[in-house]
């Protein structure tokens, strides 16, 4: 993690408070007086300030069930940011683990441990998304054995990760994928004539989603460990 990202996770102290500390000569890494904010450091270095070592917040691991008609940024645009939602201390430390569109809604992950998220969605760690899907058109019998084979996305070279199908009626189907390629669903079912109408994201790996719409709350202890992947380059 960058010095300065890891004063500001330990301190009160603003972005730019950091940079005048920094430059100021207070900042001390394994005794070493450091200035320059992009200085790499690690669990086991010690960061003093004005020399008191400096011990991050712990990280954070909220669901919030999103309501259509938001969107996965930091920032209010077209649509309001679905942050607005989450009512936490330092909201500018957090991030959203794979985002959904402004249209869906369901399940988004959000939290200030990166290590926890690239883990999450890394392809190469498999870990599957739920989601439920509406279709304008009934779904044909071979969506399935297609989807388990992998397809291939306009614009694209390569096929998609197998992905496994479930119909619950015909226009009403659950789909889950292990990789968040863009509008991935979307695109899916327009690859084999079909379209998205409605789309609601159930589950990632085993955190599912179980509050109401618009509503957040802390991951236990138990789902935060079930998402718990190390992988390269963070292992
Ligand atoms: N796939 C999509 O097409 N949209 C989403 O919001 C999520 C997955």
């Amino acid at each position: 993690m960058r010095l300065d990202k890891f004063i500001c996770q330990s301190t009160e102290f603003s972005k730019t408070d950091v940079t005048d500390q920094l430059i100021a000569g207070y900042v001390c890494v394994n005794g070493e007086i450091k200035t320059d904010g992009s200085t790499q450091v690690h669990e086991n270095n010690t960061i003093t300030l004005n020399g008191k070592v400096l011990t991050p917040r712990a990280f954070r691991y909220v669901m919030l069930h999103k309501p259509p008609g938001t969107i996965c940024s930091n920032v209010d645009e077209h649509y309001p940011s679905v942050f607005n939602y989450v009512d936490i201390d330092y909201p500018d430390d957090l991030h959203i683990v794979g985002r959904l569109d402004a249209d869906t809604t369901g399940l988004v992950l959000i939290t200030d441990d990166g290590r926890w998220s690239y883990g999450i969605t890394h392809p190469d760690n498999f870990c599957p998304k739920v989601y439920r899907v509406g279709l304008s058109r009934e779904i044909a019998g071979e969506v399935a054995d297609k989807f388990k084979a992998g397809i291939a996305l306009q614009g694209e070279t390569g096929l998609t990760l197998p992905a496994s199908l479930s119909v619950l009626s015909p226009q009403d189907v659950l789909l889950s994928i292990t990789q968040g390629k863009f509008h991935q669903v979307k695109r899916m079912f327009a690859a084999v004539g079909n379209r998205v109408v409605t789309l609601h994201r159930e589950s990632i790996g085993q955190v599912q989603l179980d509050i109401a719409e618009g509503q957040w709350r802390y991951l236990t202890e138990t789902e935060v460990q079930s998402l718990q992947i190390i992988t390269p380059p963070y292992s």
